[in-house]
């Protein structure tokens, strides 16, 4: 593995993966960053990275579903494997308006793995990454294993199924070597401030309410972003073709406590003149088909490859509070859309 493709490496993911890959892993090829920059994408996120590895970094804005230009970036580059993150996912904006969920993911995926196959005799791995959401919701027991039946109940967790599915039938059909993760909600530095953690964060230090949809008891396993980071890496590395993976924290948290220890945190890390940041909460309705809870069995990746996460949720958590703070700039900019005025110049469509 020489020239490593990865989709979506401005996004929350697949900023991290990079930065760990080149900064930490002991990979000594070239990242090519391919991306389309939608509203998750940041340029940002990167800052400092092609500079720091000169000639070991490239990116190419484009679309994944834009069979041309994927092309052309695997012969320029001449790359030999490829990670793919790319993808719509937000859950309530996929409940809001499905329609790039489904080109994005499902049409988006499909292409990829088309130019996997016309390009086989150089495209030695093929790593999908994919959520636990595909496998539905739990009741109060077990946990979703890698043979678990998918039963996913929004359109965007239907999505990632579909595109898990496509990639299974390419190896099934056509020998494609590939490997599928599947992993559990993940929260670190860089993360686009809808999903849970990083919003409630920046509502908490603007004095906003914090959200909490429905009665707040929905589960979610939590994995900071950088245990992601090293799973993907580790399977890259070490994962059998043909094979699906979970991953995830072993850290199952209602979405109450998860507010609890950020407020706990915040408490601490930056007082609130006037009182606990615990006062902001506000129940508001709930998310239409809400998952109850999600649990993942990541035995298989913990004994077969020798993975484990080293962060624990108190220490992942105080991390990325600390990153908040001491980035608040990084979030101002996202938060007022400015990143985007910088994208269009840069790279124009
Ligand atoms: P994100 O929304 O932060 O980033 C997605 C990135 O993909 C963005 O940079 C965006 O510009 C890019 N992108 C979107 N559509 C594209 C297209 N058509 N062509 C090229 N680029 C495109 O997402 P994330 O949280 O970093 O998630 C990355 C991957 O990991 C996704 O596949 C997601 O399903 C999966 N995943 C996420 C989580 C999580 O908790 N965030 C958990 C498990 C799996
Ligand atoms: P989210 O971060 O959107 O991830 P996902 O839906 O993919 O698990 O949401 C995590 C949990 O937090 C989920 O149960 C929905 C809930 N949630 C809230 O209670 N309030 C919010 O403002 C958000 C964004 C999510």
């Amino acid at each position: 593995m020489k020239v490593l493709l990865v989709t979506g490496g401005a996004g929350f993911i697949g900023s991290n993966f990079i930065r760990y890959l080149l900064e930490e892993s002991g990979y000594a090829g070239k990242v090519v960053n391919l991306d389309k920059l939608t509203y998750a994408g940041n340029l940002e996120n990167l800052a400092g990275i092609a500079e720091r590895f000169p000639g070991r970094y490239a990116f190419v804005r484009a679309d994944i579903a834009d069979g041309e230009a994927v092309e052309a970036a695997i012969l320029t580059h001449g790359v030999d494997a490829i990670c793919h993150l790319a993808a719509e996912s937000h859950v309530d904006r996929s409940i809001a308006a499905p329609d790039d969920f489904i080109q994005s993911n499902v049409v988006g995926t499909f292409c990829l793995l088309e130019l996997a196959r016309k390009h086989r005799e150089r495209i030695r791995r093929f790593h999908h990454v994919s959520t636990d959401e595909v496998f539905g919701s739990l009741g109060p027991e077990g946990q979703f294993r890698e043979d678990t039946p998918y039963h996913p109940n929004s359109p965007y967790s239907a999505s990632k199924a579909a595109s898990d599915h496509l990639v299974r039938a390419y190896h099934h059909t056509y020998g494609l070597p590939v490997t599928v993760s599947n992993c559990s909600n993940n929260y670190g530095p860089y993360q686009f401030p809808e999903k849970l953690i990083p919003l409630l964060i920046a509502n908490a230090l603007e004095g906003k309410p914090l959200p909490i949809y429905g009665d707040g008891k929905n589960v979610r396993d939590w994995l900071y972003v950088r245990d992601h980071a090293r799973a993907l890496w580790t399977i890259l590395q070490k994962g059998r073709v043909g094979e699906t993976y979970n991953i995830g924290g072993r850290c199952e948290k209602t979405n109450l406590e998860v507010l609890e220890a950020l407020c706990a945190i915040l408490d601490k890390r930056a007082p609130r003149p006037g009182g606990s940041y615990r006062e902001l909460k506000t129940f508001v309705p709930d998310r239409p088909g809400h998952d109850r809870r999600y649990a993942m069995d990541c035995v298989k990746l913990e004994v077969e490859l020798e993975w484990l996460p080293e962060e624990s949720f108190e220490s992942g958590l105080d991390k990325t509070v600390q990153w908040y703070l001491s980035n608040r700039e990084w979030a101002r900019r996202v938060q007022n859309g400015e990143y985007r005025e910088w994208i269009r110049r840069q790279y124009p469509l």
